[in-house]
């Protein structure tokens, strides 16, 4: 396989320049604006996307939705991602997401959970290409010239459509009628998110798009890879083997919220040596320390209290911190989240922490 030169250019999406070319995904109950928040606190996030949204709920103004979209001055650049698939709502969605701050409006076209699915929406749409490059168009009638629209895709519904290359036709449509970049997650519907991602059907993407529209470095629409980016050398490991512009990274930010800036600092110090993705830059020296790691839990916890409310953040806190905890001193955390998971009130939260700040910061692990 020929391999794509990494070169750290950061993303262009329409009229939109972005910090670096890493996207945090969307993730139902994880990406709020106290998530969003936390990992662009980091460093090296160049955009980040709220959970998908439900043009009805924000129309109609419901308190969920309100909570879903919530933003502030320092979450920008953000995209708001819409679901359904009737064209007129997901534009009065898209009018709605302008007027509250969108930097960019997405479509959801990957989804696929049942409830989603079952009113065509989600990875629904990739089941009828050309509906689904109308309904794009219609809502990009809708956006003002300076907020770009987006997709969010996988490979298509099943093996057969993948193998038929249906994300690359409907990629190349979208690229078509003004959508200004397009992210792939390797997994077709029926894989859900199990199995492998395949990066080969997400280059196969990156070069229909780009012999259709040409280089993203020259104008072309940017392909922005996804799936089971876990560290920095995966995230350089997509971008070398598919080609992509941009790596969008989700799960792989729960326990390491700061890999945003590890991964474009490995492509940073890739152009500046001699590498492989076998051997390639250390950035080790961009681990937050132990202290930091608590400092980065506790924030959280804070946004989460301010934005939301004592009877979420304690519920998202005790349901989160097995994550959380995995990126800190993995041998030895197990009594911190024992003692968040049984916490009753935010001040036993914080207690726990700097309990264990108190007592286990300095344990060094033995290399
Ligand atoms: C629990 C969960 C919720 C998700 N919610 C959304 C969503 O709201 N919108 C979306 O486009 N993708 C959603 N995704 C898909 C992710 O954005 C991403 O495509 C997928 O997890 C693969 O990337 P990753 O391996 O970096 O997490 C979700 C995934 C998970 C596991």
């Amino acid at each position: 396989m020929t391999h794509a030169p990494v070169h750290a250019r950061p993303l262009t999406i329409g009229p939109v320049g972005l910090a670096t070319n890493l996207l945090l995904a969307p993730i139902a109950g994880w990406c709020d604006l106290a998530w969003r928040e936390t990992c662009r606190s980091l460093g090296g996030v160049g955009l980040a996307c709220t959970d998908l949204l439900s043009p009805e709920g924000l129309i109609c103004g419901s308190e969920h939705s309100m909570d879903l979209a919530r933003t502030s001055a320092s979450d920008r650049p953000i995209g708001m991602q819409l679901y359904g698939s009737d064209p007129a709502t997901l534009a009065d969605g898209a009018r709605w997401c302008v007027d509250h701050g969108a930097t960019v409006v997405d479509i959801n076209m990957g989804c696929p959970v049942d409830k989603v699915c079952k009113r065509d929406g989600g990875s629904k749409l990739m089941c009828d290409v050309d509906g689904a490059v109308r309904v794009a168009a219609a809502v990009r009638a809708a956006l003002p010239e300076g907020v770009p629209l987006t997709c969010k895709m996988r490979l298509g519904w099943s093996e057969a459509d993948a193998a038929r290359g249906v994300a690359v036709d409907l990629a190349v449509g979208l690229a078509r009628v003004g959508v200004a970049a397009i992210t792939v997650h390797g997994r077709t519907t029926e894989q859900k998110f199990g199995g492998a991602c395949r990066l080969d059907g997400i280059r196969r993407v990156v070069e229909g798009v780009r012999d259709a529209t040409g280089d993203a470095g020259d104008g072309g629409v940017p392909v922005i890879g996804n799936g089971d980016v876990r560290t920095p050398v995966d995230a350089l490991r997509m971008l070398v083997e598919t080609g992509c512009a941009g790596v969008m990274i989700g799960r792989g930010a729960f326990a390491t919220p700061w890999i945003f800036r590890q991964a474009w600092a490995m492509q940073e110090r890739w152009e500046a040596g001699e590498h492989t993705p076998d051997a390639p830059p250390d950035v080790s020296d961009l681990e937050p320390s132990e202290d930091e790691k608590l400092d980065v839990v506790l924030a959280y916890f804070e946004r989460m209290l301010g934005y939301r409310g004592e009877h979420h953040a304690m519920h998202v806190i005790r349901q989160k911190i097995s994550w959380l905890g995995k990126g800190i001193n993995a041998s030895h955390c197990k009594a911190l989240k024992q003692d968040v998971r049984g916490a009753g009130t935010p001040g036993e939260v914080r207690g726990a922490i700097e309990a264990w700040r108190a007592t286990h910061e300095r344990v060094v692990p033995v290399a």
